[in-house]
């Protein structure tokens, strides 16, 4: 089967995030911009789906509102001491992410991101301190990511349509 038509049956109940995975996955990945993953079963189902891509985060959200006090709860919580405590932290971005609409409520969610997190230590090969997205602004989105141990970057981003969220992939060291 090829690629096409192993991801033209998941659905995960969003249309953007659908059809990133339906439209735009492919291209993506061949512009070297985000690497997608797939969760498959046995029959070539695809269960879940994440993209991911190098990032930074750093001084250029100034305007966003990363100031001072942003970046001490930052250090905070990260419990660097202070000689390390600089303003540009290597990241990787989660894109997108999905879980098949037939399948949410049964866990899985919980494995995709417990894999994501043990892989990104055993073969990431360049550093890399914090898993960052971008998180839809609603009950079932917030509460996923914190339940998998992410945080607010911001409170300016309350009432926005995605928050900033972060996971210090140095907990899993802990
Ligand atoms: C976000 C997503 C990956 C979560 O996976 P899931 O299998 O639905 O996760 P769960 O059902 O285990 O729900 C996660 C938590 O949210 C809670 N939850 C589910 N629906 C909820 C709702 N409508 N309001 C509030 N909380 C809700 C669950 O009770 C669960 O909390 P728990 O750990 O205390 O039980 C999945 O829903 C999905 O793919 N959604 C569509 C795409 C998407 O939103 N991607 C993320 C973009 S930021």
């Amino acid at each position: 089967m090829d690629e096409k038509s192993l991801i033209a049956t998941f659905d995960c109940g969003l249309a953007d995030i659908t059809a990133f995975l339906h439209d735009d996955a492919l291209a993506y990945q061949s512009e070297k911009m985000a690497n997608t993953y797939l969760f498959e079963d046995g029959n070539k189902n695809v269960l879940a789906f994440f993209s991911i891509s190098n990032d930074c985060l750093n001084d250029l959200g100034e305007e966003k509102g990363f100031n001072n006090n942003i970046w001490n709860r930052l250090h905070r919580a990260l419990r660097l001491s202070n000689p390390k405590r600089i303003r540009q932290y290597p990241a990787i971005k989660i894109g997108r992410l999905g879980v098949h609409k037939d399948l949410q409520g049964s866990g899985i969610a919980y494995q995709l991101m417990d894999f994501i997190k043990g892989w990104l230590i055993l073969d990431h090969k360049p550093a890399c301190r914090l898993l960052i997205l971008d998180a839809i602004n609603q009950p079932k989105q917030l509460k996923y990511y914190d339940r998998n141990g992410f945080r607010f970057l911001l409170k300016s981003d309350e009432s926005a349509k995605t928050r900033i969220m972060y996971y210090d992939l140095d907990n899993l060291n802990a």
